[in-house]
């Protein structure tokens, strides 16, 4: 968290800023546009939620004719849950523990704080009071007002690619860093799990760098630095932009009109197969550092992102709390890259569920018996079955996204592709075919999220084509194909239907429990 920690911005209940009152003084001009609620571009049901902690906007809507978003007026209590003035009873969501995992707490209710702060909008708390701790310690002549503290106003760079990168002298800042939590944070030095690596070489300049001209260049945007995860793997990606989200929520700014810059010192391109996901965030183009080259390079607002392998962060390889699952974090999340990259809800059609099946064109854990167990779920009248291959090149991600979305059961084998699941809708429930002995990935994956999920469990029914062949470690339950036993298979999906029929957002819900 020392990214945050020394670049962050907080800039939480600020009352009015300076640019609330040059949109108020327009108000003597009644046909001008106040403010652009457009601009905002959040789903309808995160409105209440921004306008909690952006008073000025929920000011400025009152005294306008023209505000889309009068009803939320009302509601400003609404809140995500990490800001001071929330109540817990008016948050975004709430998840739900079904039993107590003794290894952690005692009671039901603790369980649900637990998961709350493991993984939900507690998790973003949890940073947030971090920032606020080094504000505190931070030096005065960051803080830009008493409630602001705006760390590295000013923040050079060096860059020289073919020599050692960022030595001392290299990175600065007109302001202090607190170096006791940069050391505390010196066994993370792994590169996706913190900015130390960055960071150690910082020096606190005695001039302004952009005010004393010393720049090379100077980016005016606010700008997010970034070290991305694999690029070309979806599970490890979303790892990044779920992390991006959660700074922005951090930051308290959902703007798109921003710079990513990708923290890379290699000199390589990135691959990326999700690169569309990149317009929830950006207007622009992911910069990579060395576009910088040799350049004296001066940021004037960056903020430093959480990272995709964080310590207990979010989501690779979190430790969570049994029993407990839906975060409205994961939830707002998927609502609010659909709402961004406008994927809509086409469906579902009644007395129809939507079956996806994701077929497999890699080496390892292929369905053997595919075909058989498609028609198998062909005979069942109320299914609308659809077997997909997400290969980028055939099948753009944005489509690929609207069939994961447009789906209400989703059925695939073990691996990165099941991480779609996170744009699942809420009703869905997620048949990971067989989980190869790797339990939890997915598992937690659709915990977290809030979508139902179920996978084999009879071991005598599924058959592996061989034991398996890792390229270094032998036998290997994920390197191999799958047949399945058809009545097993239709078994658990009948189940997974009546999961979807019985789920309190089903739409036609209540006309089914009528017949
Ligand atoms: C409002 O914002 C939208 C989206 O950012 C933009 O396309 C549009 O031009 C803006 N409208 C005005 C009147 O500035
Ligand atoms: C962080 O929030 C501040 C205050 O709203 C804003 O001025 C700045 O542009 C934001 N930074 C980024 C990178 O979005
Ligand atoms: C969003 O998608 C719908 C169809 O799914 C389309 O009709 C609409 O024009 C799209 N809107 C934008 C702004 O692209
Ligand atoms: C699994 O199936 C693929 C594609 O048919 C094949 O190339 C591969 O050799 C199979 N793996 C094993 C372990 O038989």
């Amino acid at each position: 968290m020392l990214m945050l920690l020394v670049f962050g911005v907080l800039l939480h209940e600020v009352p009015l800023s300076g640019q609330d009152e040059a949109l108020l003084e327009a108000d003597s001009v009644p046909s001008k546009l106040l403010y652009n609620y457009t601009s905002l571009r959040l789903p309808e049901e995160h409105i209440p939620f921004f306008l909690h902690s952006n008073r000025h906007i929920a000011t400025i809507c009152e005294k306008d004719p023209h505000c889309p978003y009068k009803k939320h007026i009302e509601n400003l209590k609404y809140c995500w849950g990490y800001e001071k003035s929330c109540k817990p009873e008016f948050r975004f969501g709430y998840p739900v523990c079904s039993f107590v995992d003794r290894g952690w707490v005692d009671t039901l209710e603790s369980a649900e704080d637990m998961f709350w702060k493991q993984a939900d909008f507690g998790y973003a708390r949890e940073r947030l009071q971090e920032i606020e701790n080094g504000c505190a310690r931070a030096s005065s002549l960051c803080k830009r007002t008493p409630d602001a503290c705006f760390f590295f106003c000013f923040f050079l760079l060096y860059i020289r690619f073919k020599e050692d990168f960022l030595q001392g002298g290299e990175i600065g800042g007109h302001c202090k860093l607190d170096s006791s939590t940069l050391m505390s944070e010196g066994q993370r030095k792994s590169p996706l799990q913190s900015w130390f690596a960055e960071l150690q070489s910082y020096t606190q300049l005695n001039f302004r760098p952009i005010e004393d001209a010393k720049c090379d260049i100077v980016i005016k945007k606010p700008t997010y630095f970034m070290k991305l995860d694999a690029g070309v793997n979806m599970y490890h990606h979303f790892c990044d932009f779920l992390n991006l989200y959660i700074t922005q929520h951090v930051n308290n700014s959902f703007s798109t009109d921003v710079y990513i810059v990708m923290w890379d010192t290699s000199t390589y391109g990135y691959g990326d197969l999700f690169s569309d996901t990149w317009k929830a965030f950006s207007d622009y183009e992911v910069i990579h550092l060395k576009t910088y080259d040799s350049k004296r390079v001066c940021f004037k607002e960056a903020v430093f992102s959480l990272l995709p392998r964080m310590r207990y962060g979010l989501f690779y390889n979190t430790p969570l709390i049994s029993g407990c699952q839906n975060t409205g974090l994961f939830r707002a999340f998927s609502q609010h890259v659909l709402h961004r990259l406008n994927i809509t809800q086409e469906g579902p059609k009644d007395g129809k569920i939507r079956v996806t099946i994701l077929a497999r064109s890699t080496e390892y854990r292929k369905i053997i018996n595919q075909n058989e167990l498609v028609n198998a779920l062909k005979t069942v009248s109320t299914f609308d079955v659809k077997i997909v291959d997400y290969k980028y090149r055939e099948l753009g991600f944005l489509d690929q996204l609207r069939i994961t979305h447009n789906t209400d059961i989703f059925i695939g084998m073990h691996g990165a592709g099941l991480t779609h699941l996170l744009f699942l809708p809420d009703w869905a429930t997620v048949f990971e075919l067989y989980n190869c002995e790797d339990e939890r990935c997915y598992l937690d994956l659709a915990r977290l999220r809030g979508v139902h999920y179920i996978t084999w469990r009879r071991q005598s029914k599924v058959f592996p084509q061989d034991k398996g062949h890792h390229p270094t470690l032998g036998e290997h339950p994920k390197f191999t194909n799958y047949s399945f036993d058809v009545e097993e298979f239709m078994y658990l999906v009948l189940q997974a239907e009546d999961h979807v029929l019985q789920h309190p957002q089903w739409p036609f819900k209540k006309k089914h429990d009528e017949l």
